[in-house]
């Protein structure tokens, strides 16, 4: 749902697949597409959380195609907070997916490309009933 990473400007002038980004020019990681990249990631669109397997890693193969927390080395452009954010998410996942049922009526999840961030057009709407 995070549709994009990290800020950043341009010190130097960068090419990359053909499209040169000046010097000076505010740069911003798009996750959303990185995400849906099919070169990285069979059936993209699908929610498959076992893709990140051991064994199946799918993404790993590509560098830097799934880098929701930066990417490259842990020294690199990495977020400081990444273990403790893994260990967090799964606490709340347990809890949240354990004692309360989702539910997402229909909706629009398509991306509005054309506000930064790039939300959701009918934002994310949920219901949340207590098991
Ligand atoms: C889902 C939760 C989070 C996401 C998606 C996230 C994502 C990111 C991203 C994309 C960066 C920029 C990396 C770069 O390009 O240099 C970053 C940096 C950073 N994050 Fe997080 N973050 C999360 C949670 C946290 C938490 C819980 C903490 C602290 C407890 C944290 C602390 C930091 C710090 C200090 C930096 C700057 C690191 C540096 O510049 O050296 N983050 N984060």
């Amino acid at each position: 749902m995070i549709p994009f990473t990290f800020f950043a400007t341009a010190r130097q002038d960068v090419s990359i697949a053909g499209h040169v980004i000046p010097a000076g020019w505010q740069v911003m990681g798009l996750t959303w597409q990185t995400s849906r990249d099919p070169k990285a990631f069979r059936d993209p669109t699908r929610f498959v959380p076992d893709r990140f397997a051991p064994g199946r890693d799918e993404g790993g193969g590509t560098p830097s195609a799934y880098v929701p927390q930066g990417g490259g080395p842990p020294d690199g452009h990495r977020c400081a907070g990444e273990a403790l954010t893994q260990l967090l998410l799964t606490v709340l996942c347990a809890r949240v997916c354990g004692h309360w049922r989702w539910t997402a009526p229909p909706q629009d999840f398509t991306l509005n490309m054309r506000l930064p961030p790039h939300l959701p057009r009918d934002r994310l709407r949920l219901t949340l009933e207590r098991r």
